[in-house]
């Protein structure tokens, strides 16, 4: 097998969006859990419907945003200086446990890794740096350079441009279906990363190219089906 593109999804992929939770069992005690989630969802349902808008805000703002609306629809009175403290973790996630040894799996088989996030070259830089998995990726590109977001067929396309890899050779590695399916309708080969035995692939025909249950299991499957 050769060397393969690999482009990395981050926040739910590398970088584990729930890190929060110990600072939100402190701020809102039982709703952690829900609120956590619905942050999540309200994020990711922002940046979709901006970019059906074609009304860009940064994936921060987003959050931002998404965050305002969890506090009001969950009854949690956060103060200004408390939604200040979860959006500063925000930008210091910690990486998935399986992160760093599945990278030097990869990297040792010469594979060029790059993080390809909807969040902002610079928070992504930030979130890698402080996760200190920065020096495993050849490069970070964004999706704010085309003011839109993933599943955008164009940002993917911005990938293939910005790496210079062709679709059948570059893969999108995503915990978030709704981009394994966006990555492989786009024309590159998409791995689910399923960390999670409840979680749902959404049913629309579109399977992933792979399934793994982690990084480490991605670097087995992927040395076979490269
Ligand atoms: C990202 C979000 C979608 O990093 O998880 O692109």
């Amino acid at each position: 097998m050769g060397p393969l593109t690999l482009a990395f999804d981050v926040y739910g992929t590398l970088i584990d969006t729930h890190g929060v939770m110990t600072t939100l069992e402190n701020l809102v005690g039982t709703k952690a859990a829900a609120f956590s989630q619905t942050w999540r969802d309200k994020q990711l349902e922002y940046s979709f419907r901006r970019g059906l808008m074609q009304h860009y805000e940064s994936f921060a703002v987003c959050t931002s945003d998404a965050l305002d609306y969890t506090c009001a629809v969950l009854k949690a009175s956060l103060d200004k200086d408390q939604k200040s403290e979860l959006l500063a973790l925000y930008r210091v996630l910690p990486a998935f446990q399986d992160v760093a040894g599945g990278l030097t799996r990869l990297k040792a088989e010469n594979h060029r890794i790059f993080a390809f996030s909807n969040g902002s070259a610079e928070a992504v830089e930030t979130l890698l740096k402080n996760a200190g998995i920065r020096d495993f990726f050849d490069g970070v590109v964004s999706a704010e350079d085309l003011k839109s977001f993933k599943p955008n067929p164009a940002v993917y396309c911005h990938f293939l441009r910005k790496s210079g890899a062709a679709g059948n050779e570059a893969w999108l590695i995503s915990g978030n279906p709704f981009d394994v399916i966006g990555a492989i309708s786009a024309g590159m080969k998409g791995a689910w990363i399923k960390r999670s035995e409840e979680a749902v692939f959404d049913p629309w025909g579109v399977p992933p190219t792979i399934t793994a249950d982690n990084l480490l299991d991605l670097a087995d499957k992927l040395a076979f089906n490269g």
